[in-house]
C-alpha cells in the first residue's frame, strides 16, 4: 500500500486514486464490471459491430470436436477449468458435444463474482441436468492452487473472449507465468485472441453508433460517483476510441470536454481536468502470429494446436506448458 494513503482505502479507491493523480491521468477497466456495466457489456456482445464474441462462438460451433480432440488426447477423462465465464455460451456449446461423447468430465467456471457463478450455474444445471459443475469463487491463482491434482486427470484452463487484450504485455506474461506454476505438465491453456484485421473494423467494434460503448465507459464514472461519493458529470466527458495498427492495440479514453473540477469524497480530493484532457480507460490488445509465438514462449509455454476463425480473423489457441 503506498504510505501516503489511508489505510481505509479500498483497493478501488486507492486504484482511482493513483489513476485520477497519474499523467496523463487513467483508470482501470478491471472496474467496468459493477451490475450495470455487466449488463452493458451484454449488449456490446449483441451489438452488429462487436464481432470478438461471435467469432469465437463459430469457432465453438464449427470446430467443437478438433478442440475437444485436443483437449482430452485420448484420455477418459478431463477437468475443464474456466477462467471468468460470463454467459456461458461458447462453452455451452463445446459442453452439449462433450456430454454427447460420453466423455468423464467435471466443469469448473471460476469467477470473482458469487452472483455470476450462481446464475451461470442454475442456467447450466437446467439445460444440462447431468453436468458435474463445480463454481469457485475467488481469486483465480487461490483457486487454482486449491484445485492442484486432485487426481491425475489433465486439466484444461479457458481463457476465452479475448480478455487477456485488457492486459498490458508484461501484466499479460505475468498472468500466463502465474497459470503456469498452478498447472502440471499434461495440462493445458486455451486462450482466445483476437488478432490483427482491417484497422476499420475494430476501431467500429469499439464505436458504435448507438453509444453503447461509450455508455461502458462512463459507467465507471457513476460507479465512482456512487461508489467514492464523485461529482463527475457525466454529460461534460466524451468517449473517444482509436485502433494503432502497428501496435496492434485498441485504446478507449474519456475526453473533457471543457475545464472542470471534479471532487471525490472518499478521497477527500479534487482533481482538474483541463479541456479535451483525456483520461486512458482500456486496452483491447490484438495479436499476430508472431506476438502469439513470443507471448507464448516468454510466459514457459509452447503452442501445442490452433483453432481459426479465418473470416473475423480470431484464434483459440492451446498451450502447453514447457
Ligand atoms: C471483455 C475485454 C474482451 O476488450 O473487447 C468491449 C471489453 N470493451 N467493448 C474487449 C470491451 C469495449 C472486451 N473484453
Amino acid at each position: 500500500m503506498n504510505s501516503t494513503t489511508s489505510p481505509e482505502l479500498t483497493q478501488f479507491a486507492e486504484d482511482v486514486l493513483a489513476g485520477l493523480s497519474a499523467s496523463p491521468k487513467h483508470l482501470s477497466s478491471r472496474y467496468f464490471y459493477d451490475d450495470e456495466g455487466s449488463r452493458l457489456f451484454m449488449e456490446i456482445m449483441k451489438l452488429p459491430e462487436y464481432y470478438p464474441t461471435r467469432a469465437e462462438l463459430r469457432i465453438f460451433e464449427d470446430q467443437k470436436d478438433g478442440i475437444l480432440k485436443a483437449f482430452s488426447d485420448g484420455a477418459e477423462g478431463i477437468d475443464l477449468i474456466e477462467l471468468g465465464a460470463g454467459d456461458g455460451a461458447k462453452t455451452a456449446v463445446l459442453i452439449e458435444h462433450i456430454l454427447a461423447k460420453g466423455l468423464d468430465f467435471t466443469y469448473s467456471p471460476i469467477d470473482i463474482s458469487q452472483e455470476a457463478n450462481a446464475a451461470l450455474e442454475a442456467r447450466f444445471r437446467e439445460k444440462f441436468p447431468s453436468l458435474e459443475i463445480r463454481p469457485h469463487t475467488g481469486d483465480y491463482f487461490q483457486v487454482l492452487d486449491s484445485l492442484r491434482s486432485q487426481n491425475g486427470r489433465r486439466k484444461v484452463l479457458m481463457f476465452l473472449g479475448s480478455n487477456i487484450g485488457n492486459f498490458l504485455r508484461e501484466k499479460a506474461v505475468d498472468f500466463f507465468r502465474s497459470l503456469r506454476q498452478v498447472m502440471n505438465p499434461n495440462d493445458r491453456l486455451f486462450i482466445g485472441f483476437d488478432m490483427q484485421k482491417d484497422p476499420r473494423v475494430i476501431v467500429a467494434a469499439y464505436d458504435d453508433p448507438q453509444g453503447v460503448t461509450a455508455a461502458f465507459n462512463l459507467n465507471l464514472l457513476t460507479r465512482i460517483n456512487r461508489e467514492l461519493g464523485g461529482d463527475f458529470d457525466l454529460s461534460k466527458f466524451s468517449h473517444y476510441a482509436q485502433y494503432r495498427p502497428v501496435e496492434c492495440a485498441a485504446r478507449s479514453f474519456l475526453i473533457s470536454r471543457e475545464k472542470q473540477t471534479v471532487h471525490i469524497k472518499a478521497l477527500s480530493r479534487s482533481f482538474e481536468f483541463d479541456q479535451w484532457e483525456a483520461i486512458f480507460m482500456e486496452i483491447s490488445q490484438k495479436y499476430t502470429h508472431a506476438m502469439l509465438e513470443e507471448l507464448s514462449s516468454d510466459s514457459g509455454f509452447a503452442i501445442e494446436d490452433e483453432f481459426l476463425n479465418e473470416t473475423d480473423f480470431y484464434i483459440d489457441s492451446l498451450w502447453r506448458p514447457v
